[in-house]
């Protein structure tokens, strides 16, 4: 399947939604192709004007499309699948990026035949560096490929059991304002030691984005690239003992296990 005349449909053009078709858009995805929707559509035209179809209308947003995304808050998606579901036919594909709301729970509230997937993106999908976690059903495998190639346009994909959902929105989706935090701290830390906040702000963001690159593109431990680094007696391995001393690694743990058991208990 050529994935960049797919037609797809995204139902809730908020933050999440249209960085999806934003990303869609830089990875050639056709304009004329997609369609997004929401209530206040006049927050859309941006979108409008790079040929995305806008609509009010949800039902029309549905109709004809092989692909729908659904990209409202958790509380808004009963409503609205009770309102979408006259118009999807069995074999639309469904891809739900709401947090916390199973397949399961979306099969009962769509018409049978409907394929449902579960993916969670990380907003860095617009920049097309999106870490991508998806739950597919039991269906074709060339089914899988088309959503799977459809999220590769957004970045990195894994294929994880549902079960993993609510880690994988920890660590992925979440994950992007723990490094965010991390990144922050350390400009706090630049400026304190004699740089002004942009500079700070480069040298640490271009820093962070090749400690990243060392250990995707070589595959390596994180540990093995920290060796390298840490002279004996030096200046490194003392900065970061100390932060260990005051709980870096802990805190981090710590942090991503709250954010977890917080996402569990909503969910029961
Ligand atoms: N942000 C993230 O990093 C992230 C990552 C992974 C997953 N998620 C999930 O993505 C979903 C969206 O998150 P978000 O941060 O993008 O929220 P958001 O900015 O509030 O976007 C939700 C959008 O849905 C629209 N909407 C609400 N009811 C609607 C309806 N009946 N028909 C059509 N559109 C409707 C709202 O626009 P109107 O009020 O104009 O209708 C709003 O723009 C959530 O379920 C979240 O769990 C978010």
């Amino acid at each position: 399947m050529d994935i960049s005349q797919i037609k797809i449909g995204i139902i809730g053009g908020g933050n999440l939604g249209k960085a999806v078709a934003e990303g869609f858009l830089k990875a050639g995805i056709e304009a004329s192709g997609m369609v997004v929707s929401r209530r206040r559509v006049h927050l859309l035209e941006d979108l409008r004007a790079k040929g995305v179809r806008i609509e009010k209308d949800n039902l029309q947003a549905v109709v004809d499309r092989e692909v729908i995304i659904l990209a409202v808050k958790p509380y808004q998606a009963e409503d609205l699948l009770t309102e979408l579901r006259p118009a999807l036919k069995p074999g639309q594909i469904l891809v739900s990026l709401m947090t916390g709301f199973t397949m399961k729970e979306l099969a009962s509230l769509v018409p049978e035949g409907v394929l449902i997937f579960r993916v969670m993106p990380n907003t860095a999908v617009a920049l097309q560096e999106s870490m991508t976690l998806i739950s597919a059903p039991e269906c074709e495998a060339p089914t899988q490929q088309v959503v799977s190639e459809l999220f590769e346009t957004l970045g990195k994909v894994i294929f994880i059991n549902e079960e993993l959902m609510s880690a994988a929105t920890v660590l992925g989706a979440c994950g992007i304002a723990f490094a965010l935090r991390f990144i922050r701290a350390a400009i706090q830390g630049g400026v304190e030691i004699g740089f002004g906040a942009d500079v700070a702000q480069q040298i640490v963001a271009q820093t962070v984005k090749g400690a990243t690159e060392l250990i995707l593109q070589t595959g390596r431990h994180p540990e093995q690239e920290i060796d390298k680094v840490t002279t004996p007696k030096g200046i490194t391995i003392s900065g970061l003992n100390e932060m260990e001393h005051q709980g870096f690694s802990s805190a981090l743990i710590r942090g991503l296990l709250v954010s977890f058991n917080k996402l569990n208990n909503k969910n029961n």
